[in-house]
């Protein structure tokens, strides 16, 4: 896939460049909790800095229902950009306030949560029409939001033509680390599969039994695969109206050949918060009043032992409920033998993307994907809305 590049905007001196970035990160009283985002976006808006004449940044943040809601302004973001770019961010209480178009030579502004207008997620051309009208260049950043088809990515690039309009250096990283993931991907290719639910992940399950070598499979979704193959499985998460398609991927994998792992063991809990009862059980033998809670370690070896070997790795979503320290062993486990490979490893998911950090092992990651459901559409092989827009 080839992208207009940054580097190839026209006219890029005079320019008055609206650029599209994910700021969606968690806030919370006013403060943001992870800059993972905000920090990706640099280098875009330094490049840009650097020649430009104005430059404004948009994004969404939260699920902001079309109308203003303090509880998702992206105010708490300017201060933070500010202070990571080293010049002043002028924020701006609307995405469409008049005084947009008046900005001085030489400013930067961050304009207000972009859903908080209507047009927004409807994909509305008023809506987008009147975003860009103040910008002479658009440019597209925002990778953790290519998967959704609303105004600022996708309407709004179709109002530049070629020339005026250009992928950023962050989506440019993303889609080639993704490309290199999907397009005959180095084998054996491993994937890694978990989180809570499969009733979100089923078709990237099914892609990627046309790509890999070995899928592992964890967390919550894994207690489907378990119940589907006819095992008690006592309080678990389970999700019932998912059995048959839990079925369909085995069998699917069962006839590539392909190596389907689910957990042999398991943790098991009678709660989350400070449980009583904490037990390794094998995974048929779940008792009718706990609930899995994590890969016992049986499975984390198995698991590890599979990755061990791996050329391409790609992982989404926890093997438990790692956001308690004596649930996390699996996730941490994946973590670190991701780490440890000597393949291309690729991490998408924002659960999963927490779990390298707490590991500490960021750093040893070939690429660590700012997007959660957009590096799994891509991995699906879907046409992604912001892309296409950009390349039309
Ligand atoms: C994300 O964090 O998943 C992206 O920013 C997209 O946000 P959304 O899931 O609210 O559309
Ligand atoms: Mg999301």
């Amino acid at each position: 896939m080839i992208l207009p590049a940054l580097t190839d905007l026209d006219g890029v001196e005079d320019a008055r460049v609206l650029t599209r970035l994910d700021l969606n990160v968690p806030v919370a009283n006013g403060e943001v909790l992870d800059d993972t985002r905000i920090v990706a976006a640099l280098p875009t808006l330094r490049w840009l800095g650097e020649r430009a004449s104005v430059i404004a940044a948009c994004s969404h943040l939260g699920k902001a229902k079309g109308t203003p809601d303090p509880a998702y302004t992206l105010a708490p973001v300017a201060p933070v950009l500010a202070d990571a770019l080293g010049r002043p961010v002028r924020f701006v209480q609307d995405c469409l306030d008049p005084t947009i178009a008046a900005a001085e030579p030489g400013t930067l502004l961050l304009l207000e949560n972009l859903r908080f207008h209507p047009g927004e997620k409807a994909n509305d051309i008023d809506f987008a029409a009147k975003l860009t009208a103040p910008f002479t260049h658009f440019v597209n950043d925002a990778f953790g939001t290519a998967h959704r088809a609303h105004a600022s990515v996708s309407a709004s690039p179709r109002l530049y033509t070629s020339g005026k309009k250009a992928a950023g250096f962050l989506m440019e990283r993303e889609v080639s680390a993704l490309s290199r993931v999907v397009t005959d991907p180095e084998q054996p290719f491993v994937a890694v599969v978990g989180g809570a639910k499969i009733s979100t992940k089923t078709a990237p399950l099914e892609a990627l039994l046309d790509r890999v070598q070995t899928l592992l499979i964890g967390g919550g979704m894994a207690n489907t695969f378990l119940k589907a193959q006819g095992r008690e499985i006592g309080r678990s998460l389970v999700e019932d109206e998912m059995l048959s398609r839990a079925r369909a991927v085995m069998e699917k994998a069962a006839d590539r050949s392909i190596e389907l792992l689910i957990p042999t063991d398991v943790v098991v809990a009678d709660g989350l918060d400070n449980p009583s009862r904490v037990e390794i059980v094998p995974s048929e033998l779940v008792p009718s009043d706990l609930m899995v809670v994590d890969l016992g370690p049986e499975s984390r070896q198995r698991y590890t032992t599979a990755l061990a070997g791996a050329r391409t790795v790609f992982w989404n979503g926890p093997m438990g409920v790692f956001e308690i320290d004596a649930f996390a062993e699996g996730t941490l486990a994946i973590a670190t033998a991701m780490a440890e490979s000597s393949g291309f490893t690729v991490v998408g998911g924002g659960e999963s993307v927490m779990a390298i950090r707490r590991a500490g092992v960021v750093d040893r990651i070939d690429h660590v994907s700012t997007g959660g459901g957009a590096s799994l559409s891509f991995l699906t092989g879907d046409v992604l809305p912001a892309l296409a827009a950009l390349e039309e």
